[in-house]
């Protein structure tokens, strides 16, 4: 994928589909160290060990009658291509966290993308999931949680109203432009 904000995306919907009343996401920029992490963590149905060999291997087994997708196994080769690892822990019943690290100067390695829209489109797709957001940039961090967001809401007005999408978008734009200075 040319932006790893899409690998994010859908590894989030992935956390969605599996019923998670929480999702975290974290991209961690090190550039002292040469190093981007991205971790996705959800509190969904999880995966048992042969659902999770199939999806990280698609052609582990001939036996598979429903489709599955490539999603996570092109995560896993983006990071391995830059000199990175990929690692993916599930429990039935408790959730399931994905981690891939990247070489930062890695010549393949893709731009991090429009982490704001992303965001934005998991809200979106779920309005109720708390989401929790943290991007740290060497020293300095940026960090949004819906829930927090949804207490300063009150009642009144939902976090998928137009204008707080809108104002959302900017703030965490400006959040990100903001640890990167
Ligand atoms: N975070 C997760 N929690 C629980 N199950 C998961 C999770 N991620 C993936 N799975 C399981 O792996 C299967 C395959 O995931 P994958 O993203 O490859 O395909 P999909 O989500 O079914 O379809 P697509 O992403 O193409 O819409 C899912 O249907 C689900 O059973
Ligand atoms: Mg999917």
């Amino acid at each position: 994928m040319r932006e790893l904000s899409l690998h994010i995306l859908d590894i989030a919907q992935n956390s969605i589909s599996a019923n998670s009343d929480s999702v975290r996401i974290a991209v961690i920029e090190d550039v002292e160290n040469d190093l981007l992490t991205i971790m996705i963590k959800d509190d969904g149905r999880g995966m048992d060990d042969e659902t999770l060999r199939r999806v990280v291997d698609p052609f582990y087994t001939t036996r598979t009658t429903r489709k599955v997708g490539l999603g996570i196994p092109m995560f896993k080769s983006s990071a391995e291509a830059c000199d990175g690892e990929f690692e993916i822990k599930s429990q039935v019943g408790v959730g399931t966290e994905v981690k891939a690290t990247f070489k930062y100067s890695h010549i393949d390695r893709v731009p991090l993308g429009n982490m704001a829209d992303t965001i934005i489109t998991v809200i979106l797709s779920n309005p109720l999931l708390e989401l929790i957001y943290t991007h740290k940039y060497n020293e300095e961090g940026f960090c949004l949680n819906t829930k927090e967001i949804r207490k300063t809401l009150g009642n009144e007005v939902p976090i998928d109203n137009i204008d707080v999408i809108m104002w959302l978008k900017e703030y965490i734009a400006e959040g990100i432009e903001e640890i990167r200075k």
